[in-house]
């Protein structure tokens, strides 16, 4: 099969990373989570203490000493696995501001850039479309109400056993939202090729057939 690419961008929650790994198990390709990456990001940067606010200098520092990368579906901050890690509350307060910094974006678009042009992929983001792989074969936008999203966090967080009100899950997703696509550098928004899906009212399997013939018609 000739080397593919597919983009799945969308607001937090409309179940793009589900449906992305069980599509790029299906076609047997590379599943690239970029959220995953700014959350690693941000990790690093809660952990060493970074005012994001007024730490520019450390900022471009650290970034210049971070290593990321995916391996059997887990994600590696510097060789240790945060899969786990980077899905804590405490992180997602953070990673909009973290992921609006235009020097993590510069590193973090061209280390997706270079996975994708090693091997098929299926890439999911806010900017994947527009942006990362603008050339991608099939481009999704996938979306879902604000309370809809909020629910199904809610319920991922709660199996997992971490404690949040729905409250505070709908004000997070509404506030990550509203920064993910007002920010200056390549905000969230549907590429003009992009086919959208709206995944409140749909299963899982529903989107994942969806988009599967859509892949199968244009690929
Ligand atoms: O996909 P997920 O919700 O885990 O992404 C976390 C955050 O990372 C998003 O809210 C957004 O701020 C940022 N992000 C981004 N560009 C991407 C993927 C994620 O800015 N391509």
């Amino acid at each position: 099969m000739r080397r593919i690419s597919i983009a799945i961008d969308g607001p937090a929650g409309a179940g793009k990373s589900t449906i992305a790994r069980i599509i790029a198990d299906k076609l047997n390709i590379e599943y690239i989570d970029t959220g995953a990456m700014y959350r690693a990001v941000t990790l690093k940067f809660l952990r060493k203490g970074i005012d994001l606010d007024n730490d520019y200098d450390k900022i471009s520092n650290i970034l210049s000493y971070t290593d990321i990368n995916f391996e059997k579906g887990k994600i590696y901050l510097d060789d240790e696995d945060v899969s786990e890690e980077i899905r804590l509350p405490e992180i997602g307060k953070y990673v909009s501001r973290v992921a609006a910094m235009p020097e993590v974006r510069e590193k973090l678009v061209k280390l997706q850039r270079e996975i994708a042009l090693k091997k098929s992929v299926i890439m999911d983001g806010r900017d994947i479309g527009t942006n990362v792989l603008m050339n991608a074969d099939v481009k999704i936008f996938l979306i879902a109400s604000a309370e809809e999203r909020a629910r199904r966090r809610y319920t991922e967080l709660h199996e997992k056993g971490i404690e949040v009100s729905f409250d505070e899950i709908y004000k997070e997703i509404e506030n990550r939202d509203y920064i993910d696509s007002t920010r200056k550098i390549n905000p969230l928004r549907k590429a003009e090729d992009a086919i959208t899906i709206d995944s409140s009212n749909k299963t899982i399997n529903e989107v994942v057939e969806d988009i599967l013939l859509i892949i199968r018609n244009k690929c």
